[in-house]
């Protein structure tokens, strides 16, 4: 199939190179040129494990191109909307311009019979807004929206392999042509035996809303669980690991920590509440908000935490933040739960140094204040406490003997559970996890 992706972020970067992987001819187009440089150069302008690799690959083939002219997505059958809906300032609502203005840019370069497919994730109901602005101009194509889940730090497998698709699209004829469209694409994942559905526009946007919803919910509640375990001297990963042996309520998506942050979750569950608002449904979804406060209360819990592991007082204290990204394998520091404790602990008096093997770039050019150091054991130099804060595999396996030797005072807070608290506290260390005793 030819086929036009418009966006190349995260999303459309990862689904340009997957879909040329698949064997279709691609060509991936964005407004920054800048980005559509470094992609055509076959550098990737973000961390993502196995992307590099592959983009090398397919642009062997000849298979993928990128441009930073709309007019370019002429040509293909198929086009791919991809673009960013990140929140909207001041409000929880989704900023829906990327999503309008490269959807009304398109028309221009659309032919007869073309399928306009939406990833991006939208407010229920943009899919059928599209598909009227799209009959005006275009009676003869078609809108169909198939959501992404992909995972970053996982993004290449989420694609190839996704545990299921999902087609949202029109009654009839157009519908059924949509369908076709999509299943020839993902024709190879579909053989493997990934499961498809097909559903009307509401239903895709909405499995998306609400898998995104399901997952900070788990999250949040056993965050919950921690503040009761905190109270009560249990311990919330005995907690996760007995309740997750219940087959209905399963051990993924249970570790208590510092919370969820990210370019997702966190701005997805909002701008669900806000649009669930706009439609008279807010009710429905109030206990969003609680999963939303739930996760905003443990960044401020780590930072009492660690005054409490320094005696009562952040002052001057020197404090080694280790992970800046939202989570391992990434270099996204989008609502980066761990950038914002260390900005926490800096404004309230502390001498913060971070360190990430590879967000320390994008850390600080969001937070510039903050001291930034590459070199693990320099970064642990002279601390009054370490703070693991995402949980990379190169600080799962510190050890307290090695980081004895370098900190000034050893006091360590655990914000992910990764560690063995007890092999610490017998190497001399203040060890503090979250929600355990
Ligand atoms: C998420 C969804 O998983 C994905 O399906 C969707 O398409 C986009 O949003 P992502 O943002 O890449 O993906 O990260 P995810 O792996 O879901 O983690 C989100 C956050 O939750 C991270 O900050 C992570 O550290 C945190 N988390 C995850 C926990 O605190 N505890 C857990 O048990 C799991």
């Amino acid at each position: 199939m030819h086929i036009s992706i418009i966006g190349c972020g995260y999303l459309g970067a990862v689904h340009a190179v997957c879909m040329a992987k698949l064997g279709h001819d691609v060509v991936g187009i964005d407004t920054d040129s800048w980005k559509i440089g470094e992609l055509q150069a076959g550098r990737v302008p973000f961390f993502e494990p196995g992307l590099p690799e592959l983009l090398d690959e397919v642009l062997a083939t000849g298979r993928l191109k990128f441009s930073p002219n709309m007019a370019d997505a002429k040509g293909a059958q198929v086009h791919f909307l991809c673009v960013g809906t990140p929140q909207r300032k001041g409000a929880y609502a989704a900023d829906m311009r990327h999503v309008d203005g490269a959807f009304t840019a398109l028309l221009g370069s659309l032919e007869p019979g073309n399928v306009v497919v939406g990833k991006s994730t939208v407010p229920v109901g943009t899919a059928a807004r599209l598909a009227e602005l799209l009959a005006d101009h275009h009676p003869d194509s078609v809108v169909a929206w198939n959501p992404e889940f992909l995972r970053e730090g996982f993004a290449v497998k989420d694609t190839l392999s996704p545990d299921r698709f999902v087609y949202g699209v029109p009654d009839g004829e157009p519908g059924a042509r949509a369908t076709a469209a999509l299943d020839e694409i993902y024709s190879t994942p579909l053989s493997l035996g990934t499961r498809r559905l097909v559903a009307d526009y509401a239903t895709a946007e909405l499995v998306k809303a609400a898998a995104n919803s399901f997952l900070a919910t788990k999250i949040s509640f056993i965050n919950a669980m921690a503040e009761v375990c905190e109270v009560t001297g249990a311990d919330v990963t005995v907690l996760a690991d007995a309740i997750g042996l219940d087959e209905r309520i399963g051990r993924k998506f249970l570790n208590a920590g510092i919370g969820f942050g990210g370019g997702c979750l966190p701005k997805d569950i909002r701008a669900f509440m806000a649009r669930a608002g706009e439609l008279g449904a807010d009710q429905a979804l109030t206990f969003l908000r609680e999963v939303d406060d739930i996760n905003v209360r443990r960044r401020m819990r780590a930072v009492e935490l660690t005054r409490g592991l320094l005696g009562g007082s952040l002052l001057g204290r020197r404090i080694t933040v280790l992970g800046a990204a939202f989570k391992p394998d990434s270099d996204d520091v989008r609502d980066s739960p761990a950038l914002n404790i260390a900005a926490q602990l800096q404004l309230q008096g502390a001498a913060v140094t971070v360190t990430d093997p590879r967000a320390i770039d994008g850390a600080r050019h969001r937070f510039p204040e903050l001291a930034y150091e590459r070199d693990l054991d320099e970064a642990m130099s002279d601390a009054d406490a370490l703070l693991l804060l995402t949980e990379w595999d190169e600080y799962r396996a510190i050890t307290p003997e090695r980081s004895a030797q370098l900190v000034r005072t050893r006091n360590i807070l655990d914000g992910r559970n990764v560690l063995d608290g007890s092999t610490w506290r017998a190497a001399g260390w203040s060890y503090k996890g979250i929600g355990t005793p």
